[in-house]
């Protein structure tokens, strides 16, 4: 059986189609304090696979439950992690400080025998936790709605999505791939990148990253592109967490085409990761 956290309803969906398994239904009270309840009426069977995208405190909160119930009505629990939220804090960065993907690691870990966990932020996340860990790469996914495009640039806003880009080149099979210097003004938040190598006049470009947050390192990245004289500039990102105004600021800046997976559901996540998490399960 899949049990859906409520931010991972179409791809819970997608993966019973997938496995042929029976979809929960998941149902929730809310009290007045604020807590919350879920409940799976007909839960029980052989293996429960918990999918959740740990977009919010909440999330959190209704993964845990999911996996208590599990643990209680399955013979076996596996816990998807779609999107792993605090897989950025991998590290105290200073003194006094938790580590919060350890912390949240832990947790998860004794609600489950294994976790499958979709390009975490930082893959070294994976050794925090007490049970079997395996990451799933869905770089390769983003290719798909790419239109036919000759000779495109797969372009990282930042050295360390380097591999990213060149995993979605490869799936495409065409191309060349380079990547941003990015620096980030932690005062104002302005994010400032510097031109790639590469001359993007008259190419059609692909930034590629694994998380679209704010939006400002994609909206910076496309302005110099057009600066720059790109023909078009798409986005293609793993994790669309589009928190604020992220969407518009990717208009305003004139992007061409804009796509997801569905590791966080929002309307730019037209590729399910589904098949690839399959493969795994
Ligand atoms: C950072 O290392 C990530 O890969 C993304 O580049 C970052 O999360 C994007 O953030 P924002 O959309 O806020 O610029």
């Amino acid at each position: 059986m899949i049990l859906p956290g409520s931010a991972s309803q179409s791809l819970g969906a997608a993966l019973a189609d997938e496995l042929d398994e029976t979809l929960a239904v998941v149902e929730t009270e809310r009290f007045a304090d604020g807590e919350f309840k879920l409940r799976v009426p007909d839960a029980g069977g052989e293996r429960a696979v918990v999918v959740a995208a740990t977009t919010s405190a909440a999330a959190h909160l209704e993964l845990l439950q999911l996996q208590d119930l599990a643990q209680e009505s399955f013979d076996e629990v596996v816990t998807v992690l779609p999107y792993m939220g605090y897989a950025r804090q991998d590290q105290a960065f200073r003194d006094g400080e938790p580590v919060s993907a350890r912390a949240v690691a832990r947790a998860i870990s004794t609600g489950t025998d294994r976790v499958l966990a979709v390009n975490p932020h930082e893959p070294d996340v994976g050794a925090f936790f007490d049970v079997p860990f395996e990451t799933v790469d869905a770089t390769p996914l983003l290719a798909d709605p790419l239109p036919a495009i000759e000779n495109p640039l797969f372009l990282a806003p930042d050295e360390g999505a380097t591999d990213l880009a060149r995993g979605v080149r490869d799936a495409y099979g065409a191309g060349t791939t380079d990547y941003f210097e990015k620096t980030r003004d932690y005062d104002t938040g302005e994010v400032r990148v510097a031109p790639a190598g590469t001359d993007p006049a008259g190419r059609a470009v692909v930034l590629v990253d694994d998380i679209v947050a704010t939006g400002s390192t994609m909206s910076a990245a496309i302005d110099q592109l057009y600066e720059r004289d790109a023909a078009a500039v798409y986005v293609a990102c793993l994790h669309p967490v589009f928190a604020d105004n992220a969407r518009a600021k990717l208009a305003d800046a004139g992007v061409a085409g804009l796509w997801a997976t569905d590791t966080v559901e929002r309307p730019v996540s037209a590729v399910s990761v589904a098949p690839a998490l399959a493969e795994h399960l």
